[in-house]
């Protein structure tokens, strides 16, 4: 949608001009010769940007101004006024200023510098929303975890209020895809006076290769490669003052683990194709759903990192380790998904509470949201019924459960053979029954003289 502008001048020959020299550029213009017509018709359809003359007939101009502030306030909406001044009235300009207009032309109009102001004008406003709409989320995400229920949650919350006071200190989120990390990491960045000003930058490192991440966190001068043109700013340089949130960390590649490691101990950088350091100040947040130890163990993930980045370590517990959040969660999730799809549901009926409060979820607050939506959409009746959920059929979830049967193969090994995997899960199982053949056949759901064949022939280890 183009932006739209209202010229409130009593010239007609200038709102000729200006309006065709606006339209030109794209903008939605609408003209009145006069205050009242111009406030009447800004009621009717409030524009983005009003170039308002100073010299009406029927009104000064720095009241219409003020009519205007004030009706936008009670909208809660906002619009950008460039008062126009005869000529050179240098003290109107700087009152019309300190009341709220955005910038002021002179008159006789140069129309590029007032297709220049403009510009700028709406540019401002436009960052100004976008800063607004991200500090809402911000009061958002605290309100939202601030709901929870759960004692495991509620100490996860009080250690990021802590962590929030210390806004240099590297933090380490680590939990199951799903578990709110992301919602944390913003917890903490919102909660760190002085950080929470500036902004929170992302990077997923999932998402990214490793020579893209590079140019993404340090940037790049001119010429630094084939396709740099002009030279660009890293995330690292966004993030300044602010927190830089490196989301799936284990991801990323050992070479650029090296370059990420001398920012922390330094925290100073070269740009790609830079001869000059610059330093940075940033709280880095890291987070990760794998065993970062264990990828230290096997080589690849550099130590020295590891110890950088986990000064703080913040476990989010998974959604079946706080049962207490399930409901409250599912009745928000119930709340926005009904504004979304404009029906609503009148509570959860009791098979459908039972169902959803024993289901492990493996993928975490992300599923259930999922399941409630799905659900959403399925239900016919006025509640939500057991038979819209469609809930899936893991057991537990893979990452930290002890239940969980893994192989781990040496790197180049070949994959194992059906044989071998049938012949570990039957380990797996006979340990987890102590060996006793009965049980395994149970819970296997195949007969005790199988079982007992299986081991004679295989070499399985059993201990009766
Ligand atoms: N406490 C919570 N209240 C409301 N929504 C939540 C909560 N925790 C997580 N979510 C939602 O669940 C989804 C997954 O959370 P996210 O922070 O992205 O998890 P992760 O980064 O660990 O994968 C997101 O849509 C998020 O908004
Ligand atoms: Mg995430």
């Amino acid at each position: 949608m183009n932006e739209s502008v209202l010229l409130i001048d009593d010239e007609k020959s200038f709102r000729v001009i200006v309006e065709a020299a606006l339209r030109e550029e794209g903008y939605d213009v609408r003209t009145a010769p006069n205050a009242a017509l111009g406030i009447e018709l800004w009621r009717k359809a409030p524009t983005d940007l009003v170039i308002l003359d100073r010299n009406l007939p029927d009104a000064d101009g720095v009241d219409v101004l003020a009519q205007l502030v004030h009706d936008a306030r009670e909208r809660s909406t906002d619009t950008v006024v460039l008062m126009v001044t005869a000529y050179a009235e240098v003290d109107n300009a700087v009152d019309a200023l300190r009341r709220g207009a955005d910038d002021y032309i002179t008159k006789p109009v140069q129309l590029p510098d007032l297709v220049i102001k403009l510009q700028k004008a709406l540019e401002r406003r436009r960052l100004e929303r976008r800063v607004r709409a991200l500090k809402s989320r911000e009061g958002d995400v605290s309100s939202q975890l601030e709901k929870s229920k759960s004692p495991a949650m509620l100490k996860v919350l009080d250690m990021a209020r802590r962590v929030a006071a210390s806004p240099d200190t590297a933090v380490l989120l680590q939990g199951e895809t799903g578990s709110g990390k992301d919602m944390l990491a913003r917890y903490i960045h919102a909660h760190t006076a002085g950080r929470s000003e500036a902004a929170l930058i992302e990077l997923n490192c999932a998402a990214i290769a490793d020579s893209l991440a590079e140019t993404e966190l340090f940037g790049h001068e001119r010429g630094a490669f084939t396709d740099a043109k002009a030279s660009k700013p890293g995330l690292l340089e966004l993030a300044t003052e602010g927190t830089l949130f490196l989301d799936e960390i284990g991801d990323l590649g050992l070479g650029i683990q090296a370059k990420l490691l001398r920012v922390l101990e330094t925290m100073r950088f070269r740009r790609v194709g830079g001869t000059r350091d610059l330093s940075v100040d940033i709280r880095f947040i890291s987070a990760t759903n794998r065993d970062l130890a264990h990828d230290v163990e096997e080589g690849r993930f550099r130590l020295d990192l590891f110890h950088r980045i986990d000064v703080f370590h913040l476990v989010v517990p998974p959604l079946r380790e706080r049962p207490e959040d399930i409901l409250p969660l599912a009745e928000t999730f119930m709340r926005t998904t009904a504004l979304r799809l404009g029906r609503k549901l009148d509570g959860i009926d009791d098979a459908a509470v039972d169902a959803l409060s024993k289901y492990p979820y493996p993928g975490n607050v992300r599923e259930l949201r999922n399941v409630i939506e799905r659900a959403m959409i399925l239900e016919t009746g006025t509640k939500l019924t057991a038979n819209s959920l469609v809930l899936g059929t893991a057991r537990t979830a893979p990452s930290t459960s002890e239940n969980f049967f893994s192989v781990r193969l040496p790197p180049g090994a070949p994959p194992p053979t059906l044989r071998q995997l049938e012949a570990l899960y039957l380990e797996h199982i006979l340990a987890q029954t102590d060996g006793n053949k009965t049980q395994a056949a149970r819970i296997l759901d195949v007969s005790f003289p199988t079982i007992a064949k299986k081991v004679a022939e295989g070499g399985i280890k059993s201990s009766s």
